[in-house]
């Protein structure tokens, strides 16, 4: 069946409110071609003709199932390797002064890690800054809402223009070309074990998740929230960072307007006093 290509105002509405209840992110009037265009493909693929149809479906999803689904077209999943290299060269910082004193545990959070390249990007660092005889129990945690990116990231198989950002030495270390298909690069086995995936909408609190943290990356997704979303990230995040643990934002964003402890050390990073 073909599904119909405007959307009501009301319609909209429900849609808006859905996602915000459902995932904390903030639609403004101006997304709703964007919200059509993402949403077509789901009423494509259930065979309905309207999207006050869909809206019936996920009103009657008592398993929560297809809620999953549209919560994985409405997210905008945008990433690449090392984004915003400067906050890699911080983070080596971070864990060459960790490992100095000797500190054995390290705990990263990578809170909206899409479709794997920043926990990649996260491993890959660690790696680069490990010294023969090293022994560390250190782990990335990586989640995001999406079931859709994690099963991406848990996969890691990028195409070869998703590595353009990755120094040479760096991508012959820790991609391996694809034999049949020569145009894609898995990630290798040293980095898989480093990380572990896990859906989490950072809108639900408290986070199931125990501290103490040394380090989070949150970036590029407060974007999407509004300031009472955003004020219960920041409250959790701070909750789950060991005192001196460092709190990553994308370069776009800031937590100012927002009541919180962290210091600002550097553009975007905050610490926990
Ligand atoms: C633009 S990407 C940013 C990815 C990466 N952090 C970066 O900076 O490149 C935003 C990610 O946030 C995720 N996201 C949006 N709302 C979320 C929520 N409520 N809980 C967890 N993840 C969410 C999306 O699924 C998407 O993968």
């Amino acid at each position: 069946m073909k599904a119909c290509v405007s959307m009501r105002t009301s319609t909209f509405n429900m849609i808006r409110q859905l996602v915000y209840d459902n995932s904390g992110i903030y639609l403004s009037e101006g997304k709703v071609p964007l919200v059509s265009a993402r949403l077509q493909k789901r009423l494509r693929m259930l065979g309905l003709g309207s999207y006050e149809d869909y809206v019936d479906v996920l009103r009657n999803d008592a398993a929560g199932e297809e809620l999953v689904e549209f919560l994985n077209v409405i997210s905008t999943n945008t990433t690449y390797f090392f984004r915003e290299p400067v906050h890699f060269k911080y983070y080596a910082e971070i864990l060459r002064a960790l490992m100095r004193r000797e500190q054995r545990r390290i705990r990263v959070w990578c809170a909206a890690s899409s479709t794997g390249e920043e926990p990649y990007t996260l491993a890959m660092c660690y790696m680069e800054e490990l010294r023969p005889g090293d022994v560390f129990d250190f782990r990335i945690l990586a989640t995001d809402i999406s079931t859709a990116v994690l099963d991406t990231a848990r996969r890691g198989v990028y195409k070869k223009d998703k590595l353009t950002d990755v120094p040479g030495n760096i991508r012959f270390k820790y991609f391996t070309r694809g034999e049949r298909n020569g145009d894609d690069f898995t990630v290798t086995d040293s980095l898989r074990p480093l990380i572990s995936y896990k859906r989490l909408n950072l809108s639900c609190t408290p986070y199931p998740m125990q501290g103490p943290l040394d380090i989070i990356f949150c970036r590029n997704v407060m974007i999407y929230f509004d300031l009472a979303t955003k004020q219960k990230l920041i409250d959790e995040a701070y909750r789950l960072l060991r005192p001196g643990g460092y709190f990553f934002v994308g370069h776009s964003e800031s937590i100012s307007g927002i009541k919180n402890d962290f210091e600002l050390i550097k553009p975007a990073l905050y610490r926990k006093r």
